[in-house]
This record gives C-alpha cells, sequence and structure tokens, in this order.
C-alpha cells in the first residue's frame, strides 16, 4: 500500500487484515500512535486521515491506500510545540502521556471544526478519549485555552 504519513510517501507490505494502528507503530514508527483497548473505546490510537479524526484501531491499513495520514508526529515539535500542545502542557492536562497523543489530536479536530466551542461541545468531543491519570478538568481547561488563543490570533 501507498499512503502519505505526515507530509511524506510511504509504501508498505501488509496483509488485507492488518490493521493501520499497526502498519503506524510497527512499520513506520510512529509511536505517539498508542493502543490502549484495541476495539474504538480508548482514543489512545486517534490520529487524521485525511483531515477527519478516526480511530486507527478500527481501520484496517488498506483503507488508507492513496490517503493522507495525520499523527502527532506531524504536529508541532518539541522546540516548537502547537497551541493545543502548548495548552495542554500549561494546564497540566497530562501526565502519563499514553493518552495524551489522542487527545490532542481530538482537540484539534474539535478545534479545526468549532474554533469557538462551549464547554459542553468540548466534552462531547472528547468523551472517545480515556485518561485514568488526570481527571477531565485539567483537559477541559487545556482545550479552552487553546480555543481562545487561536481566536485572539
Ligand atoms: S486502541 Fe484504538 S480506541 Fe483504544
Ligand atoms: S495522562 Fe492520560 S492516561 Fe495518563
Amino acid at each position: 500500500m501507498q499512503f502519505r504519513l505526515n507530509g511524506g510517501d510511504r509504501k508498505c507490505k501488509v496483509s488485507p487484515r492488518t490493521l493501520l494502528v499497526d502498519v503506524l507503530r510497527d512499520e513506520c514508527g510512529t509511536t505517539s500512535v498508542h493502543i490502549g483497548c484495541d476495539e474504538g473505546i480508548c482514543g489512545a490510537c486517534t490520529i487524521f486521515l485525511n483531515g477527519e479524526s478516526v480511530k486507527s484501531c478500527l481501520v484496517l491499513a488498506v483503507q488508507a491506500e492513496g490517503k493522507d495520514v495525520e499523527t502527532l508526529e506531524g504536529t508541532g515539535s518539541v522546540k516548537e510545540l502547537d497551541v493545543v500542545q502548548q495548552a495542554f502542557g500549561e494546564e497540566f492536562a497530562l501526565q502519563c502521556g499514553f493518552c495524551t497523543p489522542g487527545m490532542v489530536v481530538s482537540a484539534r479536530a474539535l478545534l479545526k471544526n468549532n474554533p469557538n466551542p462551549t464547554d459542553q461541545e468540548i466534552r462531547a468531543a472528547m468523551v472517545g478519549n480515556l485518561c485514568r491519570c488526570t481527571g477531565y478538568q485539567n483537559i477541559l481547561k487545556a482545550v479552552k485555552k487553546a480555543a481562545e488563543r487561536l481566536q485572539s490570533g
């Protein structure tokens, strides 16, 4: 299969039943994509597929043929965090980091479609991402802060 990953062309051999999450982790080294539940519940494997956020444990690798895949590795850098990453750090919205990449992707997906979400809309958008460490209040605050920063440019 061939697809684009974080802006670069990728080619790999997969079986028809291989999951996209396994290709991303094992073949492509994009290990920000985590496997928490492997059944679409935890959100740790959330990525963008052609600009839409999806849980990559629910997508067959071949479904990404010819498409654009974006993982957290395609966002910001250690020296220059993107606005959502920055807000997560400032609001202490992360601890172990297992869930955080998926949270950041889901938050970015929300803000792309709804730049000024209400608390309820943030909660609804993040409901598919589970975190056992922080509680959700700081995650909510971080998404609000990122939204405010994006609003103010
Ligand atoms: S590993 Fe995909 S949703 Fe949990
Ligand atoms: S920071 Fe999310 S599970 Fe720990």
